[in-house]
This record gives structure tokens, sequence and C-alpha cells, in this order.
């Protein structure tokens, strides 16, 4: 059965690195059969533009019949001009939450090829390997009340609520653990449990959750502030760091620096499976839409062609495709391929089709009729 993939690419560079994406996708569907269908839905502020609506109902539709989506960025600079109600309704946010993809999977990979790209030591950062398991739809980012609010006195006030339930902690605790197995064996909980009650909860569902289900994988526990030094000081400690949405946002951008450029880096959201083992899933770049660099045709599109390799390991089910994606990415750094946010020796520096070329040649180079 042909795989339905709803391309949304958004703002900024999103069109520019989802099309390099959507090319590398259709080289599978070319040279390996894998069975995907490709389709471009507009939403967000170029949905605007042409529509008056940030989320046309076909696109909302096609989102929730989709078996994947493919993700550019949000957010451009001038959405000033799009009502509130308007800008929430095409959100991002909207979407992981209709779509219950609560496991956001950031793998961090250092790249041999990179190590002068990184501001690292080589020596650091060899052989890390590591992946956040980003809880993604609860947490200060929904949690309620919230809003902007005008006190008796005339003092406004801003308001978030930082706040999980006990299923919601569990169910992302087993998804690393279960993770876990398939890699090194090795959790990091991350957490303020010094400081929040929601850390608190969180560091104590994720103990019980051990104990009674994963106790033959190792488990740490670690404050989100020493998390983001420990990155940085000894990336090469961590295998699955299991951690709540906003941390979660902002250590996964920390260890963008491994490989000196957040356009590095891939994910995927992930739903449970339903009784059919199907899960829904978003994959998507964590970069945004870099609007300094944006409609230049320079961004480094390896964050969206890593997350189609994602794409074809969890929704497609062929794991030897995406490792062979992920070794052509290798390879393409590894022959001096570099756009400019990872060029540091004056290499030639490619454009953002141009390093996507270099990948595709080195798939063709992965076949065995050359
Ligand atoms: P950003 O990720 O857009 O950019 C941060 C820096 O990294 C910029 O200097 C940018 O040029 C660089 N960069 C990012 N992706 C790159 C790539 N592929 N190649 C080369 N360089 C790259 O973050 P920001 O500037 O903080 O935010 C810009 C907008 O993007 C905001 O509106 C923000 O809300 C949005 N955003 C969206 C997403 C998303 O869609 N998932 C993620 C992060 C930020
Ligand atoms: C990300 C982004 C988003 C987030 C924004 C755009 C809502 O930073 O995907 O990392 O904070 O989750
Ligand atoms: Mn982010």
């Amino acid at each position: 059965m042909t795989l339905r993939i709803v391309v949304l690419p958004g703002d900024g560079i999103g069109p520019e690195v989802t099309d390099e994406a959507v090319r590398v996708l259709e080289w599978f569907v070319r040279r390996r059969a894998v069975p995907l269908a490709m389709e471009r839905r507009l939403f967000g502020a170029a949905a605007w533009a042409e529509q008056r609506t940030t989320m046309p109902d076909a696109t909302w539709d096609a989102i929730m019949a989709a078996d994947a989506l493919l993700f550019g960025a949000t957010g451009s600079l001038d959405q000033k001009h799009i009502p509130p109600e308007e800008r929430r309704k095409g959100s991002l946010l909207r979407m992981r939450k209709a779509l219950d993809v609560f496991a956001n999977l950031r793998p961090v990979k250092a790249q041999p090829a990179l190590a002068e790209a990184s501001p690292y030591k080589a020596r650091t950062i060899a052989g890390a390997d590591l992946v956040f398991v980003r809880e993604l739809t609860a947490g200060v980012y929904f949690g309620t009340p919230r809003g902007i609010q005008t006190l008796p006195d005339g003092t406004r006030w801003g308001l978030n609520t930082h706040a999980y339930t006990e299923a919601e902690i569990a169910r992302v605790a087993r998804f690393a653990f279960t993770l876990a197995r398939t890699r090194r064996n090795h959790v990091t909980s991350v957490d303020k449990a010094n400081v929040m009650e929601a850390g608190a909860l969180w560091r104590e569902v994720v103990t019980a959750v051990h104990a009674r289900e994963f106790a033959d994988v190792a488990l740490e526990h670690m404050l989100a502030d020493n998390c983001a030094l420990q990155l940085g000081r000894a990336p090469t400690r961590f295998d699955v760091i299991v951690t709540d949405n906003l941390f979660g946002d902002i250590l996964s951008d920390c260890a963008g620096a491994i490989n000196g450029s957040l356009g590095m880096l891939p994910s995927a959201a992930l739903s449970d499976p339903d009784p059919a083992g199907r899960r829904r899933a978003l994959y998507e770049p964590i970069h945004g839409s870099a609007p300094d660099i944006a409609g230049m045709g320079v961004a480094n599109p390896l964050g969206a062609i890593l997350s189609a390799a994602m794409l074809l390991r969890w929704t497609a089910k062929a794991p030897a495709e995406a490792d062979r994606l992920e070794a052509a990415v290798g390879s393409a750094l590894a022959s001096g391929a570099r756009t400019a946010d990872i060029a540091v020796h004056g290499e030639p520096v490619l454009t953002t089709r141009a390093m996507t070329d270099a990948v595709l040649a080195a798939l063709d180079a992965s076949l065995p009729e050359g």
C-alpha cells in the first residue's frame, strides 16, 4: 500500500529544505521502490497570503488522513497582521496536539567529518551518539491557565502553567526505555525536581515505571541545568535523554553545537501505535525558518534530509534504506560537501541544492550498478 506523505513546507527556509528532502524521498521511490506518495499542502503564513486562512480545510483533512507529515519550518516575521485566533489555527503546536505525537525523537550523532565545524574539541565529541525523547504535547507549552491578563490595579501579567499528569509522564518514559533497549540500554531523565512540583512528579513517575517495567535498563536522573553543561563537556556519556517539552526544546538546540549547526539535526514526532501498529508521525528538522538566510538558497538541507531518513525508518519501516540515507549523508560530508553553516576551512560552499546533489550522488554510488 502506498503511504500518503503530506508535505508542509511552511515559512522562511522551510520550503527550500523541504523541497530537497522530497527530492531525496523521490529517489527512494524511484530506485528502491519505497511506496511513498508526496503531496504538498499550504498552511500558516503562506496559506493566509493566498486564502485568508492559516489552515485551509483541505490541508487539515490531509493532515489527519496522512500516514506521515514532512514539515519544513514555521515562523515568519510579518505575522502581526494575522489575527491571533487564525495564527493558532495554523500552528505547529495545534498539529502536534491533534495528532497526539507526544514522543519527539531528536537524534544527535557526531559526524566525524564535521569535527572542525564543532566548537568542541574533537576528542570530546568523537563517538557522541545520543537521542532526546522530548515530551511534545503537554507541559508548559499547553498547560492552563495561560494568557496575558490585567489585574484589578491595571498591572498586566503573562501566565503559563508547567503541568504534567502521571499518564503523560509514564507514556513518554515507556517510549524512552523501550528505545533504550534497542540502543545502549541507558536512559538519563532530565528535570528540575529540585524546584518544580511537576519536575518532582516527573522524577517519581519515571522511577516507578522503571522499577515496574524496565529494571534491565540503566536509569540516571539529572537536573536540566547540569545537563546543559554535560552536553558540551561529555556528550558521549549520554544514550537516551528523556525530558519535558521545554527542556527538550532547549537542550536539543544545545546539542546542535556538537556538529556546529542547527541545520544538521532531524526529528520525528510519534504517537503510540494504533491496534494495526501504525503510528501518526510528523518529521521535521529541529531548526526554524531562519529568516536571516531565507530565500538565498544557502540553507543546510541535511536536517530535513535526515528527517526523511527517520521517515524511512519509522513510517516506511525500511531501516536498511534509512541506514543507506544516513550513510550517504556521511559520505557527502566526508567528500567535503559543505553548506555555509558548516564550512570552516575555506572549502567551496555549496548551495542547498548542490548539497542535496552530493547526497544523491552518494546514494547512486551505494547501488551495485553504481
Ligand atoms: P532558527 O532555527 O530559525 O535559526 C537560528 C540560527 O540558525 C540562524 O542563524 C539560522 O540562520 C541558523 N540556521 C537554522 N537552520 C539552518 C539551516 N538549515 N542551515 C543553515 N543555518 C541554519 O531559530 P530562530 O532564529 O530562533 O527562529 C526563527 C523563527 O523560526 C522564529 O519565528 C521561531 O519561532 C521559528 N522556529 C520554528 C521552528 C519549527 O518550525 N519547528 C523551530 C525553531 C524556531
Ligand atoms: C521546535 C521549535 C518549536 C518548539 C516552536 C516553533 C513552537 O522551537 O520545534 O524546536 O518550541 O517546539
Ligand atoms: Mn526549538
